[in-house]
């Protein structure tokens, strides 16, 4: 395979196309599944949310490790090769096989399911491409700036997406799929921890990376959870009249 630039740049540019209509469909009406689903779908138009999380995230890690493992000839020493494995498969490997089998969530629609598969393997196939055929770095890469301060971000946002998940996970008994108020960790300041660790994740991933296609998945995965930190938050000020007022939906102390 070669590095074609016109595909990078058109696949990074309806993906930043894909991160407006998001933007537009969610900003008024949430994604409806979780706490959002407004009329529970027939049992068979769902799926454990267990088995529904692995499926629809399995394909960001298996499309750039099988490009990775395809790559003639096989070598892991460019550097975009080696980004590609240390921080987005990384994020996927626990995506994939950690975080499915510890949720306690809702069956999830398998509508949403499909899309989302769909996504995976086209965002993982961008990322996987550009990394491995396309991206270059001089030999002094891993001292430039924005390689330091886009890893320190991406490690620091990683942190707060696993920690916050583990709380939410803490809220319920297994076998319960009733809401409560998280606490603790970045929750004290915000409704969406988990988001926005997320969101602070791929912006780190984006300037270490210093690529279009990693901006443009950055890009997208604000337009697609930030609008969902919102409504979260709107939830619970509605649902719990104890709820902190002092806490913001994403950004704490802004936003
Ligand atoms: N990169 C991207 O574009 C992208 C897109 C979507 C998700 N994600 C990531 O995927 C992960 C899961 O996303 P999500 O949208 O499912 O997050 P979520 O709505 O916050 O839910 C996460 C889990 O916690 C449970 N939960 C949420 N609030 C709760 C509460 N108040 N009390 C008890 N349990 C609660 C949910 O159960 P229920 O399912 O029963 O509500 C679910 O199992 C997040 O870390 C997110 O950052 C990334």
């Amino acid at each position: 395979m070669q590095c074609l630039p016109g595909l990078v740049l058109a696949l990074s540019s309806l993906l930043g196309a894909l991160a407006l209509l998001q933007l537009s469909l969610h900003l008024r009406v949430p994604s409806r599944y979780g706490k959002h689903e407004e009329r529970p779908c027939p049992p068979r138009g769902r799926l454990p949310a267990r088995c529904a999380w692995f499926l629809q995230e399995l394909p960001s890690f298996l499309v750039p490790a099988l490009l990775l493992a395809l790559r003639s000839p096989p070598r892991l020493e460019p550097l975009g090769c080696r980004l590609l494995c240390c921080l987005f498969c990384w994020h996927y490997f626990y995506r994939t096989f950690i975080y499915p089998f510890f949720t306690r969530g809702r069956p999830f629609p398998l509508q949403l399911l499909f899309f989302g598969m769909l996504f995976c393997i086209y965002n993982g196939f961008l990322q996987g491409y550009y990394l491995i055929y396309c991206a270059e770095y001089p030999n002094n890469w891993c001292t430039d700036i924005r390689f330091t301060s886009g890893l320190l971000l991406f490690l620091l946002g990683m942190g707060i997406n696993i920690h916050s998940d583990l709380l939410l996970r803490q809220l319920r008994k297994p076998g319960e799929v009733t809401y409560k108020i998280p606490q603790g960790g970045l929750f004290t300041y915000v409704s969406g921890a988990n988001y926005f660790g997320e969101i602070v994740e791929w912006f780190g991933f984006a300037i270490a990376t210093w690529s279009l296609p990693a901006f443009a998945f950055a890009f997208f995965t604000l337009c697609c959870i930030g609008p969902r930190a919102y409504h979260h938050h709107r939830y619970y000020l509605k649902t719990f009249t104890d709820y902190p007022k002092s806490r913001k939906a994403l950004i704490p102390f802004v936003f």
